[in-house]
């Protein structure tokens, strides 16, 4: 495997091998398997748990890791094509990543969307450009849409939670004050249709995920046997639900247009999960949510305190499920 773009890009067997490989570093996490090798990691925003998880990993299979944030300390990167460079960034990726690469046996990129033009951020110009200039294996951190580390970690949660692969999980939009990317949502909608499970995307009016993103995991379903389908009936998605996934996401319907989508999204502060919510579903029912979270905004203290949360066990996993990834990518072998 020389790059971990998107889970969707590996068949069933390489999902299988990996998960299998990252709970056989669950159970024994230290090891020389990657001595001396070195991952670079290119934060282009902010993160916990990416450059935490990634760095404790490198450490625990015996390598190293060097971190950039490009415009925060380090040159501010480049990434389009023909551009005059007369404005704010010093360096284009098309030195920038080779030269990281002649340090590092690997890299891995964050780069959010712009939150302007939809279909520009489903292309993934910036992920693109980084793709096509790294002569090294590249692991995506986070793109415009796609984040395929914490996708293949929710996985392993859901397996490790005993949740049946025909489970019924419900991908919930909730408030936040902010216009968030689509990156995690599209993500697990497809990671959870390639599991097989039977999914819900429930959402407001306005927030129904672009045509693409349901069409991958309309793909992904067809694969396994699940389903996908989107309502604003809360009652009815819940019925039954063995999960519950919160996430924000901005308006595909009104996307780039701030005061327009500002209006929409602040008439649906009441897009707050409680334990109310979980009246039709299961009684063991769990949430779920990537982090970070607003508490009392996006989900309330009642759910992230109880027996339901299952978030700090998601954000665990990133840890096995990359250690796997990076084992993969260099060559290196679970003891
Ligand atoms: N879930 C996730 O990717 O967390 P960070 O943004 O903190 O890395």
């Amino acid at each position: 495997m020389n790059r971990f773009l998107d889970i969707e890009l590996l068949d069933d067997q390489a999902i299988a091998s990996l998960l299998e490989t990252a709970a056989a570093l669950q159970r024994d996490p230290v090891s020389d398997a990657l001595r001396g090798r070195v991952l670079g990691l290119v934060f282009m925003n902010p993160s916990v748990r990416t450059l935490a998880s990634f760095q404790a990993g490198m450490a625990q299979l015996g390598g190293s890791s060097f971190v950039i944030t490009p415009g925060q300390g380090s040159w501010g990167f480049e990434t389009r094509g023909g551009v005059v460079m007369d404005g704010a960034h010093a360096e284009h990726v098309k030195e920038g990543i080779p030269v990281l690469a002649e340090y590092a046996d690997a890299l891995g990129v964050r780069c959010f969307a712009e939150g302007k033009d939809l279909a520009t951020d489903l292309g993934e110009p910036v992920l693109s450009a980084i793709a096509a200039a790294s002569p090294v294996p590249l692991v995506n951190l986070e793109s415009a849409v796609n984040h395929p580390c914490q996708a293949l970690a929710d996985w392993k949660t859901l397996d490790d939670l005993g949740v049946p692969r025909d489970g019924k999980f419900v991908l919930s939009w909730a408030y936040h004050p902010r216009p968030l990317p689509l990156a995690v949502p599209a993500a697990v909608v497809a990671m959870a249709a390639r599991r097989g499970m039977d999914v819900t995307v429930l959402r407001p009016e306005g927030y129904g995920l672009p045509g693409q993103v349901m069409e991958t995991a309309a793909q992904a379903a067809s694969f396994s046997g699940g389903s996908v389908r989107e309502t604003d009936d809360r009652a009815e998605a819940m019925e039954g639900a063995h999960i519950v996934y919160a996430k924000s996401w901005q308006a595909p319907s009104v996307y780039g247009e701030v005061e327009a989508e500002a209006r929409l999204r602040d008439g649906l502060r009441g897009w707050s999960v409680s334990e109310e919510w979980f009246g039709p579903a299961r009684t063991d029912a769990r949430f779920m949510h990537c982090l970070p979270v607003r508490r009392n905004v996006v989900v309330a203290d009642e759910i992230l305190d109880g027996a339901r949360s299952a978030v700090v066990q998601q954000a665990g996993n990133r840890l096995h499920v990359q250690k796997a990834v990076l084992l993969e990518m260099l060559g290196g072998r679970a003891t």
